[in-house]
């Protein structure tokens, strides 16, 4: 950390706590990114440029995609087709993680999120490469990529990189009613940021679903409740969702083991693992473009990824954020 950094921890402690109160959500947004950008300025316009000018090759050279494009409309879209490379073997590693750590609570009494659980460890991504594989391969990149006009990042602080997630209601210590991230929100990490959400096991209502409502009517919803204004909080009741938004409109993440979610979660609102009576088995891999909106690289150590020399410069530059030409 340089000297101004050192100096600017304290502040974006302060400004990151209760989900950025003190200013307001947007305030502190657009404070976030203007720092970013004065660190990243030259990264994301090279990431911009290679993505217009040069995608097409950097795709062929990572792997040639194998199946047609998929392409988020409304900030997300959803593919069943059991087809994307690496998808087996991913599920398959899941098993064995699954029989290893599932099951058994890690955090104490009272801890944030308990019912929440993240079992990923730094050595999986050694130990497992096909969640790497997965995460770079072509044709998961191409509609992340589409969607950023960029070349996108795998987060390194917040929003996660790479997370399993184990959600299960025997954890929560306040199972009668929705709270934290069981409540809707629309993540201020990044903007935009994009969601590759994987399902491990069936997943069914009873599961705790991820659910969210698509863009155009979120951004509509986010305006109608001043959303990320000073005077409302991060985490919105369904009631003051449903005054304004359709409950027809609600889409569960409710489908079989080996589908896929690819989600702007900074621009539909969402929430998921209310009431996991099952537990529910969920890869979340965390995509941003280099100027996040969140000061968290301030705050927090960054993540690295191994990187191979005879990797693609594609996957290079997906696995390590300070790549410059
Ligand atoms: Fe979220």
């Amino acid at each position: 950390m340089n000297g101004i950094d050192t100096v600017l921890h304290p502040l974006a402690k302060r400004l990151h706590t209760n989900h950025m109160s003190l200013l307001g959500i947007a305030n502190t947004m657009r404070l976030a990114h203007a720092y970013n950008r004065s660190k990243y300025r030259q990264h994301d316009a090279w990431r911009r440029s290679l993505y217009r000018e040069r995608f097409a090759e950097l795709l062929e050279e990572n792997g040639p995609p194998a199946a047609r494009r998929i392409e988020m409309k409304d900030g997300w879209a959803i593919d069943a087709s059991m087809s994307l490379p690496h998808l087996d073997r991913v599920l398959d590693d899941a098993e064995e993680i699954i029989a290893e750590r599932s099951g058994v609570r890690r955090s104490a009494r009272g801890a944030y999120r308990s019912y929440f659980q993240d079992v990923w460890t730094p050595a999986d991504l050694q130990r497992y490469p096909s969640f790497l594989d997965f995460a770079t391969s072509s044709d998961v990149l191409a509609p992340v990529s589409d969607y950023l006009c960029s070349i996108p990042t795998l987060s390194t602080t917040l929003p996660s990189g790479i997370r399993f997630v184990e959600s299960n209601a025997a954890y929560d210590d306040r199972p009668d009613s929705p709270h934290d991230s069981q409540l809707y929100h629309i993540d201020h990490y990044s903007l935009p940021n994009v969601y590759v959400l994987v399902l491990l096991r069936d997943t069914t209502i009873e599961h705790g679903p991820w659910t969210f409502l698509p863009r155009a009517i979120s951004q509509k919803a986010a305006t109608a409740l001043n959303y990320w204004g000073r005077q409302r909080g991060y985490r919105v009741s369904d009631e003051d969702i449903h005054a304004v938004v359709d409950r027809k409109e609600v889409i569960e993440f409710c489908y079989p083991r080996g589908t896929v979610l690819f989600i702007e979660s900074s621009g539909c609102f969402h929430y998921g693992s209310r009431n996991s009576v099952k537990p529910r088995f969920q890869l979340m891999i965390g995509y941003c473009g280099v100027c996040r909106t969140n000061f968290s690289e301030l705050i927090m150590p960054p993540k690295t990824y191994p990187i191979r020399q005879s990797d693609s410069r594609l996957r290079k530059m997906v696995l390590n954020k300070g790549m410059l030409e």
